[in-house]
């Protein structure tokens, strides 16, 4: 058995990749370690917490994190704060977590010679304009807006100096925007879909011009799985779906007609400040090396049937979510959003 430890394995991508390696890849021995923010939600392992170890822990924790990392064999860092809208209004829980976070993890991996994969995001990249048909690669330079994804592209420096300077076993993927189940309702998706389910209109930012590349969890996490069996070690991958044709009006009319609402059952409120326009990504390293294709993709929108499933699952999993939703809206309401 190879012992995999997860970071932020309570939190939305991470509880669905811990649920996936479960279920598809029983070679694995599997630790989280997860600080429950008010993101994770260990009810997101419920029905898997016996096949794996749950330590509630803080990734800063210098002496923790040793002594979990020298007994395992690959670190996959998923812990974040990860919101931006969070980030604007509180800054520093985002350094924390994220850069000092990171350092302590690199630290670890390099003291007991183990393998890291380090999750980070494209908004690393800054963004493009709505008409610039170029999409994101490898090599384009970082070029960040906010104190999320400056924080990220912090962490992500980190890995590559590691990597450089003392040799360590690491790789890094920069992912589009997720999607799915487990997905905090902060977020644009789940905010949209529990709206509707509570009768209250869906909340679109400014024009919803904005374009994200969005991808289903189940795809992102099967990349990262590839990248640690066949990737190659001090490389990134980019990973993407092809969706970049979709905008945020697009995604929010489409959850609105597939629940069965009218298209424009939704009200535009006050736009992000420094909102970034549009994320493209070109995935054709991931999947030329590694043969990756992601499996939810349709004709139309690229996310038709993801949102099915995503809706079928938050209209399904209503004590997941409900707790949340009134301080999560009233925290908006104070933005006039
Ligand atoms: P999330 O906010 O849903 O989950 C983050 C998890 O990390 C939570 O369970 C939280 O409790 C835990 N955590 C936070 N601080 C911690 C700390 N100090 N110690 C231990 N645990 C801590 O985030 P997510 O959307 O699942 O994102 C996971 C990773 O993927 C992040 O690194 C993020 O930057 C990256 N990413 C996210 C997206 C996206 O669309 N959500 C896209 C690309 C990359
Ligand atoms: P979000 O899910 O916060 O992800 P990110 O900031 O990482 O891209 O937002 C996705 C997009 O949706 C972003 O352009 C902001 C927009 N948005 C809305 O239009 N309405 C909302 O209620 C939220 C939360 C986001």
């Amino acid at each position: 058995m190879t012992k995999l430890l997860i970071t932020g394995g309570a939190g939305f991508i991470g509880s669905n990749f811990v649920h996936y390696t479960v279920k598809n890849k029983p070679e694995y021995e599997i630790t989280v370690i997860d600080k429950l923010t008010y993101a994770g939600n260990k009810d997101s392992l419920a029905t898997i917490l016996d096949k794996i170890t749950f330590v509630e822990g803080d990734i800063c924790d210098r002496e923790l994190m040793d002594t979990l990392i020298k007994d395992t064999d690959i670190v996959v860092h998923f812990a974040a704060e990860s919101h931006n809208d969070n980030s604007l209004r509180e800054p520093w829980p985002f350094v924390e977590t994220n850069i000092i976070g990171t350092y302590t993890i690199l630290e670890a991996v390099r003291a007991h010679g183990k393998r890291l994969h380090h999750i980070s995001t494209d908004e690393v990249f800054g963004d493009l304009e709505l008409d610039d048909p170029n999409r994101f690669t490898e090599s384009t330079p970082y070029n960040p807006s906010s104190p999320y994804s400056s924080t990220k592209a912090g962490s992500d420096m980190l890995v590559r100096a590691w990597i450089r300077s003392f040799g360590i076993n690491a790789t890094i993927s920069n992912c589009s925007n997720n999607y799915g189940p487990y997905q905090h309702i902060e977020k644009f998706i789940p905010r949209q879909i529990t709206n509707i389910l509570s009768d209250i209109k869906p909340k679109l930012y400014g024009t919803g011009e904005q374009v994200r590349d969005w991808i289903h969890v189940d795809d992102h996490n099967a990349a990262v799985h590839l990248i640690l069996e066949k990737g190659t070690l001090g490389e990134t991958y980019i990973i993407g779906a092809d969706n970049d044709h979709v905008n945020n009006k697009m995604v929010i009319e489409l959850i609105c007609e597939l629940m069965g609402k009218g298209k424009d059952w939704y009200e535009h409120v006050n736009d992000r400040p420094g909102h970034d326009l549009r994320y493209a990504m070109d995935s054709s390293k991931l999947r030329t090396e590694l043969g990756w294709e992601p499996r939810y993709t349709d004709n139309q929108t690229g996310m038709r049937d993801g949102l099915l499933q995503t809706i079928e699952w938050y209209t399904n999993n209503q004590s997941w979510w409900k707790a949340d939703k009134d301080s999560v809206e009233a925290s908006y309401a104070k933005q006039g959003q």
